[in-house]
Order: structure tokens, then sequence, then C-alpha cells
């Protein structure tokens, strides 16, 4: 029999896909000559000294991220942090002031204009708030209207427009005009031409923020219906901490110019960098969104919970040679040597923490965690249940 103290995976969503998009020291400042601002920045200066000492407005400080084939990687952030000049920077709609973006290794911002519209025409589409639909044209010449810019044949765009337009449930209206159409469906015939092109990255600056919250909702599960035939990589904006927490795979929080904390959304919930981040996901419900691996720590860890008087741990987790959980041995205090080995239904590592409330609660230790296979993950105390839901509370506080 073996003890041991496994770490945490700490991330409630996994994405393993190789790395498409790596962004190194972008910045982007809007001035006739860049360099002042720029050294500036490169000092650690912020976007109001800068606009302070020189009058130049920074668009972004500084950004560094990394991008991964499959993931919904999404960007967010109060008003004029800098959101959409990074998305519009990745395909140069916005001409960066200096730093790396690399797509598969291969540095866009060299690129001569003709290589970069031949790379963007055949990996990126971009998705606007507004839909930027052609009123004059009906639903599936909008949603060909990408492939009629590269050049592609009649008939040939047809066929993707209409395939695509099948994809968001809009087959039905192809011949409609934008004008005819409500606001959701004028969306998904954007989200169409965006698909038309079949890119392998999807920059979508708030896609859905126009839209009312029912809609809303069922464009979110659009896009997942969608990622999960295929696995794209998504850059997502978006304003709205819920719409972030349902669709990231990983949430690049900007502040002023500059990326505050990147995380999984678990990773943010749990540990947020500081309180501007803290804040974005005040009204979060956590108890939804993590789930017990989230919270699972080894044993031992779990501070003012599980111990004794003098320190010594009150219960142990026995698992046997490959890991897997046995049970939990209450133990005596020093010296007395009796131990028990009690049957505490261990909670899955994927059950969402709302349903472990009561079982966090009522067992008499530190609740274990298992893997599917019944890999001992970690243990759930009061302490750290109480601490991750109630972020909401002492956010507030610190804010005054
Ligand atoms: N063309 C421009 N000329 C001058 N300043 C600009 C320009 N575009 C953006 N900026 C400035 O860059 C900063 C970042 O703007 P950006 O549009 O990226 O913010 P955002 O995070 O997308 O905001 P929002 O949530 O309102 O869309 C702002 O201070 C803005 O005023
Ligand atoms: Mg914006």
């Amino acid at each position: 029999m073996t003890m041991i103290l496994p770490t945490p995976t700490g991330s409630s969503s996994v994405t393993t896909g190789e790395v498409r998009l790596t962004v190194r020291n972008l910045r982007k400042v809007f001035a006739d000559d860049p360099k002042p601002a720029l050294a500036m920045l490169r000092q650690g200066a912020t976007k109001a000294e800068v606009l302070q000492r020189l009058n130049v407005n920074v668009g972004v400080a500084e950004a560094s991220f990394d991008i991964r084939a499959g993931e919904i990687f999404v960007i967010m952030g109060l008003s004029g942090s800098g959101k959409s000049t990074v998305i519009r920077m990745l395909n140069r709609l916005v001409e960066p002031s200096e730093g790396e973006i690399r797509l598969d290794g291969r540095d866009l911002t060299r690129l001569s204009r003709s290589d970069l519209v031949s790379v963007l025409r055949r990996d990126m589409s971009m998705v606007f708030q507004s839909f930027a639909l052609l009123p004059n044209r009906t639903a599936l010449e909008n949603a060909a209207f990408g492939l009629e810019v590269a050049g592609m044949p009649r008939a040939q765009r047809r066929t993707a427009a209409l395939a695509a337009l099948d994809r968001v449930g809009l087959s039905a209206y192809a011949d409609r005009y934008p004008g005819e159409l409500s606001g959701g469906m004028q969306q998904r015939v954007g989200l169409a031409r965006a698909l038309a092109k079949n890119p392998t990255i999807m920059l979508m600056d708030e896609a859905f923020s126009a839209l009312d919250p029912l809609i809303r909702a069922d464009m979110q599960g659009e896009l997942l219906r969608l990622q999960r035939e295929d696995a794209r990589t998504i850059v997502f904006i978006s304003h709205d901490a819920d719409e972030a927490m349902r669709l990231a795979d990983r949430i690049a929080v900007m502040e002023e110019g500059r990326i505050a904390q990147i995380g999984t959304p678990a990773e943010i919930l749990r540990s947020p960098a500081d309180d501007y981040v803290r804040a974005f996901f005040r009204g979060v419900d956590a108890s939804r969104l993590l789930r017990a691996r989230d919270l699972a720590q080894p044993p031992g860890s779990a501070a003012g919970e599980g111990f004794g008087e003098h320190g010594e741990p009150r219960f142990r987790y026995r698992t046997d040679g490959a890991g897997l959980f046995r049970g939990v041995v209450a133990t005596g205090r020093a010296g007395d040597g009796a131990t028990a080995l009690f049957g505490l239904e261990p909670a899955d590592a994927d059950a969402p923490l709302q349903s472990l409330l009561g079982r966090v609660a009522a067992a008499p230790c530190p609740l274990p965690v298992v893997e599917a296979d019944g890999r001992f993950v970690g243990v759930i105390s009061r302490a750290a249940l109480l601490a991750a839901l109630d972020r909401g509370a002492s956010a507030e506080v610190r804010h005054g």
C-alpha cells in the first residue's frame, strides 16, 4: 500500500492541440511616430502615462500569448482595454507597431501584403458585432461573399454557402434579404459567411453582443455545437463573464492595453490575479462552473481542516500501488494507535461543485475526489469550498 500526494490537475478544460498562433510583445500605438511611445511601453509605462507624457493613444501596451489548435480563446476586458485592437492585429486589419504574430511558426508581421492575403484567405475568417451584411444581397449571396472576394467560381461558392447556411439552420432563408431577417438570423448569416470559407481560425469580435439574451444563448450553443464537429481555433472577444465562462477553453483578461491574466475559466475563478479580474467574474456562479477536480487539493494542504490539535492529520487517504482510491483512515490521537477505515463514497472529479455542496458539508473529513477510473485526485475541504463560493462577496468588500 502506498500513500500518494497527487497534484490536482487544476483545470476544467483540456486543450491539447499544438500551438497555432504565437503572439509576442505585440504593441499598437496610434501615432505618426510610434518610437517614443514604444520606448516608454517597453520600460513598462502605462497607457495613461504615455497619454499624459506624449499625448499618444495606446491601443495595446503589450500582449504575449499562445493559442492552441482547437481551442476557444476568449479575450475579455473593459471597453477601451485593447481587445479589438489585439484581434485586428492578428489578421493585420490593424497594423502592429511592433511585435511578432506567428501562425504555424510563420511571422505574419513580416509577410508582404499579397502573401498575407493568401494566408488569410486560407486560414482566417472574421465575424463582427455589427453583422456587416450587404443589404441588397440575399442571405445566400451574403454567405458567399467571402468566397466571391477570394475568386471562387459561382457554382462552387453557391454550394459552399448553402452548406454553411444549412449548418446554422438557415437553408430555408437562403433567398431572403437581411432586412427580412431577425437580428439573430442576421448574425447567423454572418457566421455562415465566416464558415463558408472553412477557415481553420475564426476571429470573432463581440460577435453575439448585439443579440438579446435568449438568442445570444442560442448562438453560443450553436457555436459550441459547431466547434465539437470542426474543432477550429477560435479567438472570441466578449464583454460578458457568463458568455466567456461558457465558451472559453482559456480566457485572457485585458486591462489598460495589457493582459492581466490568462487561464482556464476554473483557474481564473479560483485564483483571480487581481481585483480587476476578480470584479469581472463577481456575478458568475462558481458552483455551476467549477467541478470537483478544480477544487481538489492534496490531502493535508487543506488549511485548518482534517487536522488534530497538534497539526497531525486526523485522516489518511489510502490508495493502492496504481493510485486507485481505497478509502479513508481515521487516525487516533498520537500514541493511541487506533485507526478505522470508513466507507466514504468519493466524489467524481467531473461532478459540478453544485452537486457536492451537501456532501462536503456533511462529510466527517475533506471529501475525496476520484477520476472515473478510480484514480485519487485529492480532497475538497469545507474551507476550500467556502473560499471558492465566497469570491464575489470578498471582491465587493475589497472594492469598498
Ligand atoms: N484608430 C484608432 N485611432 C486612435 N486610437 C484608437 C484607434 N482604435 C482604437 N484606439 C484606442 O485604442 C484603445 C483600445 O481600443 P479597442 O477598440 O481595442 O478597445 P476594446 O477593448 O475593443 O473596447 P470595446 O469593448 O469598447 O470594443 C482605446 O483607447 C481606443 O481609443
Ligand atoms: Mg472592441
